[in-house]
C-alpha cells in the first residue's frame, strides 16, 4: 500500500478512536483504548519508555512490539487484532485478573540451574510458552503463519495454527519441520472437517483443539471500516481475491457459498465424532467453568485449553486465570489443561503455572512481534518472556517447572 494512503488510513482510524468514549487520549498522543484496556502497562510503559524500538533486540519487553506495530500496520488490520467484545470488558479483566495474585518468594533456595523445559503430549519444548492460533496473518506479515512456523523450530516453541490459516498446514508444518498443533473452526459441512483434519494428521500435528467459544459475538471495531467502499481498505486489498476463503488454504476445494462456519447446532457428541475421526490429541479451546470441563472430560477430551478468545468472544468480565483454578480442580489432573489471554510477564506464566497450567499460550504479543519485524520479532517475544520466567523462578526458589506450586501465590 502506498505510504500516503497508508498515513490516511492511520489518521482517519485515530480520528475514529479519539472520537469513541472506548478510547482515551493520554499525554498529547492518542493510545488506543483496546490497547489500554488489554495493557494498561502500555501507558506506564510509555511513561518509561517513549521511544519506538528500531530493531527487536532493543525491545526490553513484549508491549514495546506493540508501539511498533501500530505504527506499522494499517488501521483496519490493527484494529482486527486489537479489538474485543462489547466495551473490552473481558480484555481488561484478562490483565486485571494477574495484578489480583501476589507472590510468596522462597529465599536461599539453590536455583544456580533454572530448567524451563516441559514436555506436553510426548514433545519436549524449550519452554511452557505456546503460540495461540491467530487467524489471517498476511494482514500482519507477508510471511505469516511460516515465518512464526521458522520462530518456532528456532526456539523448540508449539506453534497451534488457526483454521483461517493464510498458509497452508502443509507449508507451516515443512517451515517448522516438527509437530505442531491444529486448530479447528468447525463447519456445517462434516466431510470438508474431517478433510481438514487428516491433512493437520498427515502434516505432522499431533493435537487438535476444537474452538467452542464464538457461537456468536459482537465485535465493533472492524466493522467501522468498511471494506468494499472504503478508498484505503480497497487500496490496501488491491490484487487480492475479494474472496477471504480464497486466501484461507484449509477451505480449498470446498464451495464455501453452501457451508457455514460456526457451531449451530453442534453439542457435546460432536467431541466423540472428533475422537473417532482422527488420532490426534482432542482439545477444547474455549472452556472457563468446571461444569464444562466435566463434560470435556466425560467426551473423551485429551486437553482443555481454559480461553475466552483473548477477550473477543463473550463479553464475561472474567479474566481466564480466574477460571483457570475451577477447571483445574474439576479435572483432577486427569489431562493436561492449558492457558491463554493476557499473558504479557514471566510473573503471569508463573501464576497461571502455579495454578496448575500445563503449558500457557499467547496470542498478541507474538503477533505484535511478527507485524513488528517477523520471523526476528517472534523470537524475541519469545525470548523475553523465557527470559522473564526464568527470574521470576529464581526468585520465587522453583529451579524446573514442576517445583511451581501455589505456595508460592497470594490469592485474593
Ligand atoms: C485470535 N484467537 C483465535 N483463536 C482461535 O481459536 N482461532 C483463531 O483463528 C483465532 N484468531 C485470532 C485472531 C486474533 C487477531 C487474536 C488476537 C486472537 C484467539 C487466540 O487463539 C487466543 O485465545 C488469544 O489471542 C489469547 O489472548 P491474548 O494473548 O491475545 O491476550
Amino acid at each position: 500500500m502506498p505510504t500516503d494512503v497508508r498515513a490516511q488510513s492511520r489518521r482517519n482510524f485515530l480520528r475514529f478512536l479519539a472520537e469513541s468514549p472506548l478510547f482515551y487520549g493520554f499525554g498529547g498522543a492518542l493510545v488506543a483504548g483496546a490497547a489500554r484496556a488489554q495493557d494498561d502497562a502500555v501507558l506506564s510503559g510509555s511513561l518509561k519508555w517513549d521511544k519506538v524500538i528500531t530493531s527487536p533486540e532493543q525491545a526490553l519487553n513484549v508491549w514495546d512490539f506493540e508501539a511498533v506495530f501500530r505504527e506499522r500496520i494499517n488501521a483496519g488490520h490493527y484494529a482486527y487484532m486489537a479489538q474485543g467484545s462489547d466495551d473490552f470488558g473481558t480484555i481488561g479483566a484478562n490483565r486485571s485478573g494477574f495484578t489480583k495474585i501476589g507472590l510468596r518468594p522462597q529465599r536461599l533456595v539453590d536455583v544456580g540451574n533454572v530448567d524451563l523445559s516441559v514436555e506436553v503430549f510426548g514433545q519436549r519444548l524449550s519452554s511452557p510458552i505456546f503460540m495461540c492460533p491467530v487467524g489471517a496473518q498476511l494482514m500482519f506479515h507477508p510471511e505469516g503463519e511460516v515465518a512464526v512456523a521458522r520462530a518456532a523450530k528456532s526456539k523448540n516453541a508449539l506453534q497451534m495454527l488457526s483454521t483461517v490459516t493464510n498458509y497452508s498446514v502443509e507449508d507451516v508444518a515443512a517451515a517448522r519441520g516438527g509437530p505442531g498443533w491444529f486448530q479447528l473452526y468447525s463447519t456445517s459441512d462434516w466431510p470438508s472437517t474431517e478433510r481438514m483434519l487428516k491433512r493437520a494428521e498427515d502434516a505432522g500435528c499431533t493435537a487438535v483443539g476444537w474452538t467452542v467459544d464464538i457461537p456468536v459475538r459482537n465485535l465493533e471495531p472492524v466493522s467501522r471500516f468498511d471494506r468494499d467502499n472504503d478508498p484505503l481498505c480497497q487500496a490496501c486489498h488491491a490484487g487480492m481475491p475479494t474472496n477471504a476463503f480464497e486466501m484461507r488454504h484449509m477451505f480449498d476445494g470446498v464451495d464455501m457459498t453452501k457451508v457455514r462456519m460456526g457451531l449451530a447446532g453442534l453439542t457435546w457428541d460432536y467431541v466423540d465424532r472428533l475422537k473417532r475421526a482422527t488420532k490426534m490429541k482432542v482439545m477444547l479451546k474455549g472452556i472457563q467453568t468446571r461444569e464444562d470441563a466435566a463434560r470435556c472430560l466425560e467426551h473423551g477430551a485429551d486437553g482443555i485449553i481454559v480461553s475466552n478468545h483473548g477477550g473477543r468472544a463473550d463479553e464475561t468480565n472474567r479474566g481466564t486465570i480466574e477460571c483457570l483454578p475451577e477447571v483445574v480442580e474439576a479435572v483432577r489432573g486427569r489431562v493436561p489443561v492449558f492457558v491463554d489471554g493476557g499473558i504479557r510477564r514471566g510473573t503471569d506464566i508463573f501464576k497461571a503455572l502455579a495454578l496448575g497450567a500445563t503449558a500457557v499460550g499467547i496470542g498478541r504479543p507474538y503477533i505484535w512481534g511478527l507485524g513488528a519485524f517477523g520471523q526476528p520479532g517472534v523470537e524475541r517475544v519469545l525470548d523475553l518472556l523465557s527470559r522473564e520466567l526464568r527470574i521470576v523462578m529464581t526468585q520465587m526458589g522453583a529451579p524446573t517447572i514442576a517445583d511451581i506450586s501455589r505456595t508460592s501465590l497470594e490469592l485474593p
